[in-house]
């Protein structure tokens, strides 16, 4: 297979939202038009339903399902597009930021009627530090919701973007009419009545042929008309580079629910969304359409039987052809591989496949020697860099609460941060052991899930962290360096990597921290070279 023809064909990307905007939705209707799946309701919701009788067993339910749809992949016009989910709750935010490493591009869906919301305000933060290509669809146009010129505003406020619509909307809630297409001149009319059924919508390049008028009434064609003349006036033409550069973001409105407006994202998207882009090592940059492959691991999956203690680890591909059977450099161990069953993901499917391409992800078993952020070649020394570790919100001292299974506890601790579950930090001073997570509800997870499938107990006990901040030294011989040790001892550690790291007891001390000693740099972050 030719590699180039490969590589242009594939769009991998991530749809981000905050809960309930209609992400679930909008990826079944996605893969309705891939043919992925035949009817709508077949991809199960991942998300952590509300009152459910207990958090944790929800989140062992939900982690069944993301298993199937951590990648959902459909071919759509001869393109090969690749899904990666990511968990919509906030004490999962994590998972996101890593899933976003491996797409070329993302999607955001917005409610009309909430405007922006604090996960997508996080979010949206994320891809645009990384500059990462966003297209925006706001979404649920058949309620009542804010007019959209104050969301483009808000979007562009709230969010730090830039827009340009390539459709806009005729109506809203009730009075929804349906949506003029700029992208591609096209009226699309809505009817309650046809759900799901997709119209190609009418051409119409000439606003003002007076056909609009009978079509939709005299009143809406010339608000229509006003309308689009203001967008004109406010928003500059679509740049293409621009909007692959980060630097413009294209809005489509419609509902997901009713299948308006979606084929209509999908073909834009299609045409202007990106191939597989080149990803930075640390020591050069990667290039997709090189012949030899690299790729990473983004994600690491625990298999749900207890009694087979096997994973599955996430590689995306960077460039070249992953060939199964074949010795890849694992190349932080220093270690050949070889993988006689990767997984390939299709819908709701995974199959052993025998070769991918870049943009593609395959699912590795592994039993035990992948970390996240780890990279595979064919033999060249390099890391993909840009999975880093944030400081976690939520910290707590561990304690082993069945003595007789120390090994245990510390094997599955190992295993879980392995995964990213949550982080670990070991005090330099006493080696006691410090657990930080996004969300309080991660303690639940990694009790439940070390007594479950490591047969360990845990115990938590306070500890008074506000942030984990990364030690970086301008000089390590410098005295102010040495100061900084000795007089913050107690509240240095190290993590996983072995980074110092000072847990900071408030926003004061890290302030003052950072006054007294200016060479020491703090960083909420674990990457900052
Ligand atoms: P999420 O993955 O972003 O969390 O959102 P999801 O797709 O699950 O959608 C959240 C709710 O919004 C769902 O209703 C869904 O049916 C509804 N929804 C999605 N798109 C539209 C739209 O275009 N118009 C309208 N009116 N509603 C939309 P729910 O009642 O919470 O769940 P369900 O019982 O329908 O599954």
């Amino acid at each position: 297979m030719d590699l180039l023809q490969e590589i242009q064909r594939r769009r991998t990307f991530g749809i981000i939202s905050h809960p309930d905007a209609g992400k679930t939705t909008l990826t079944e209707k996605l893969l309705l038009f891939g043919g992925a799946i035949q009817e709508a309701g077949a991809v199960k919701s991942n998300k952590i339903k509300k009152g459910a009788t207990s958090d944790f067993m929800e989140i062992e339910r939900q982690r069944g399902i993301s298993v199937a749809t951590s990648v959902l992949a459909f071919v759509y016009k001869d393109k090969k597009i690749n899904i990666l989910d990511t968990p919509g709750h906030k004490d999962f935010a994590e998972d996101t930021f890593r899933t976003l490493t491996a797409v070329d591009s993302v999607i955001v869906v917005i409610d009309v009627a909430k405007g922006v919301e604090e996960q997508t305000e996080k979010l949206v933060e994320v891809c645009r530090m990384r500059n990462i290509p966003m297209i925006v669809f706001i979404n649920k146009l058949d309620r009542e919701g804010k007019d959209a010129f104050d969301l483009l505003d808000e979007v562009e406020q709230k969010l730090g973007l830039k827009v340009i619509p390539l459709s806009f909307p005729i109506g809203m809630g009730y009075d929804f009419k349906g949506i003029y297409n700029i992208w591609d001149k096209k009226i699309n009319l809505f009817s309650a009545g046809s759900k799901t059924v997709v119209s190609d919508g009418i051409e119409f390049d000439n606003v003002n042929d007076p056909e609009l008028d009978e079509m939709i009434g005299s009143e809406a064609a010339e608000q229509l008309r006003e309308e689009l003349e203001l967008v004109e006036e406010v928003y500059p033409g679509f740049d293409k580079d621009a909007y692959l550069k980060g630097d413009l973001q294209p809005v489509f409105f419609g509902s997901a629910l009713n299948n308006f407006g979606v084929k209509e994202l999908l073909d834009c998207f299609i045409d202007i969304a990106p191939a597989p882009l080149p990803k930075m090592s640390d020591t050069r940059l990667v290039d997709s359409k090189e012949k030899k492959f690299t790729g990473f691991v983004f994600k690491i999956h625990a298999n749900m039987d207890p009694k087979h203690r096997d994973r599955l680890a996430f590689v995306k591909i960077v460039s070249g052809i992953f060939k199964r059977n074949t010795n890849y450099l694992h190349v932080k161990l220093g270690k050949k591989m070889k993988f006689s069953s990767p997984n390939a993901f299709f819908a709701e499917k995974k199959e052993i496949v025998d070769e991918s391409f870049p943009g593609d992800i395959v699912g590795l078993h592994d039993t035990g020697n992948f970390k996240i952020g780890d990279t595979l070649t064919e033999g060249e020394i390099l890391e993909f860099k840009g999975i880093p570790s944030f400081s976690p919100e939520h910290f707590r001292y561990v304690n082993n609460a069945d003595p007789m299974k120390a090994k245990q506890l510390a094997k599955g601790l190992d295993q879980l941060m392995d995964e990213g579950v949550a982080q670990l930090f070991t005090l330099d001073l006493n080696g006691r052991k410090v657990i930080g997570t996004v969300g309080a509800l991660q303690f639940e997870v990694i009790q439940y899930r070390l007594e479950h499938e490591y047969g360990a107990k845990c115990s938590y006990e306070n500890v008074n962290v506000h942030k984990a901040c990364w030690v970086d030294a301008e000089d390590e011989n410098n005295e102010e360096y040495k100061e900084f040790k000795r007089v913050k001892q107690r509240y240095l550690a190290k993590d996983k990597k072995g980074q110092l790291v000072f847990l900071a007891d408030s926003a004061f001390t890290v302030q003052m921290t950072q006054q007294k000693y200016p060479t020491v740099k703090l960083h909420f972050v674990s990457e900052f070279n």
